[in-house]
């Protein structure tokens, strides 16, 4: 991205600074032996994953993040699937997006800066409607959000009447507004158990879909849509990987396809995939999912071998650290959610987060 330090900044700022926040001062970008020091602690930890010719690059803009946080009373929550520098050097909160959730109503910061994708930004405003949530790129998407509309969901009600709908969290705010309640690939059985129903409409992922349904005895009815990350994988590529090397374990996300999660070795979010690393402590790991969440892993368990099949979100490499720095300076880009909508939308989120395991 260009990035504007002349006079044209101010300009830039002025259109886009929230009014209520100041604009603050571009701060200086050198890679002095005063931020080789105090980014010494944050290199050591991700030393591994980032080679040491790239740090002087990283370090400055990690240091003036860090830095103006403080000064925005803001909070960075980064998803796994965010890029080292970024979820080892100015994430406060990282987590998959059920504890982005959680945490998000949980904090007192007066800004939230989301490091992930529009829905889990849209998800903290909801959570979170006295805050300023900022998104530091608002085109990051999701192929699974942008699969279902609001509209859609009243036409599967009216095919379906007395069905309840849940709504996997990776959706707009205007579908979450029309279902009965919100999940995460965490808890996805248990939310849809907790309704009570024979029958369940589950949307929009028909994987993650066919993944609850073989946990469940509740018959599940299910929505086109699939993740453009997730879906690339296959069973064949897996079992080759274990037939080049019989030790290797292998652990899915379940918005993958079934024959790939036959091959797994452990089926579960993001978090449930690294906290099953900390507690196996694998040999050799095959992660089956976005490829940024092994570095960030690998950073803290130099002594597991990560087999690295790299499948990138395009949509959460918009975030990069140029950008949240620009999104603490001016104060963009803003989540703002049509009040109607989100009264609604909030009622599924809630209920999910509210939900008693
Ligand atoms: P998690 O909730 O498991 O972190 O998944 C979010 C996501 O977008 C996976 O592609
Ligand atoms: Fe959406 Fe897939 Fe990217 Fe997750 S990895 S944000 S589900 S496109």
């Amino acid at each position: 991205m260009t990035y504007l330090q002349g006079p044209e900044a101010e300009t830039f700022a002025r259109a886009e600074a929230c009014d209520r926040f100041p604009v603050l001062a571009m701060p200086d970008l050198t890679y002095t032996p005063e931020v080789a020091d105090a980014t010494a602690p944050i290199y050591a930890k991700v030393r591994h994953v980032i080679p040491a010719i790239e740090w002087p690059a990283f370090a400055p803009m990690i240091h003036a993040i860090n830095r103006l946080k403080a000064e925005r009373n803001a909070v960075i929550l980064a998803h796994n699937y965010q890029t080292p520098e970024i979820f080892h050097g100015v994430a406060d909160i990282v987590g998959d997006s059920l504890q982005l959730a959680q945490e998000a109503a949980k904090s007192d910061a007066e800004v939230i800066v989301q490091c992930g994708v529009h829905f889990m930004a849209e998800t903290s405003k909801l959570l979170c409607p006295d805050k300023v949530v900022l998104i530091p790129d608002a085109r990051a998407g999701c192929s699974l959000a942008a699969s279902i509309k609001g509209a859609d969901v009243r036409r599967l009600r009216e095919a379906y009447p007395g069905v309840p709908v849940v709504a996997y969290v990776n959706t707009s705010a205007d579908v979450k507004a029309e279902v009965d309640i919100c999940c995460t690939s965490s808890n996805a059985v248990e939310v849809v158990e907790s309704l009570g129903a024979e029958r369940v409409i589950f949307l929009p992922d028909q994987y993650l879909a066919k993944w609850v349904a073989s946990q469940t005895d509740v018959e599940i009815i299910a929505w086109h849509g699939a993740c453009e990350v997730h879906e690339r994988f296959s069973g064949a590529e897996l079992s080759a990987y274990r037939e080049a090397d019989p030790g290797l374990k292998i652990i899915a996300h379940p918005e993958c396809p079934p024959d790939v999660l036959a091959e797994a070795d452990f089926t579960g979010s993001t978090a449930k995939m690294i906290k099953w690393v900390a507690d196996e402590h694998p040999e050799k790991v095959l992660m089956v999912t976005e490829c940024s969440m092994a570095d960030n892993v690998a950073a803290e368990a130099p002594d597991v071998e990560f087999v690295r099949p790299c499948n990138l979100c395009p949509h959460m490499k918009r975030i990069q650290l140029p950008k949240i720095l620009d999104s603490l300076l001016f104060m963009k880009e803003e989540v703002v959610i049509d009040p109607l909508i989100a009264a609604k939308a909030r009622r599924s989120v809630e209920r999910m987060v509210n939900l008693k395991s």
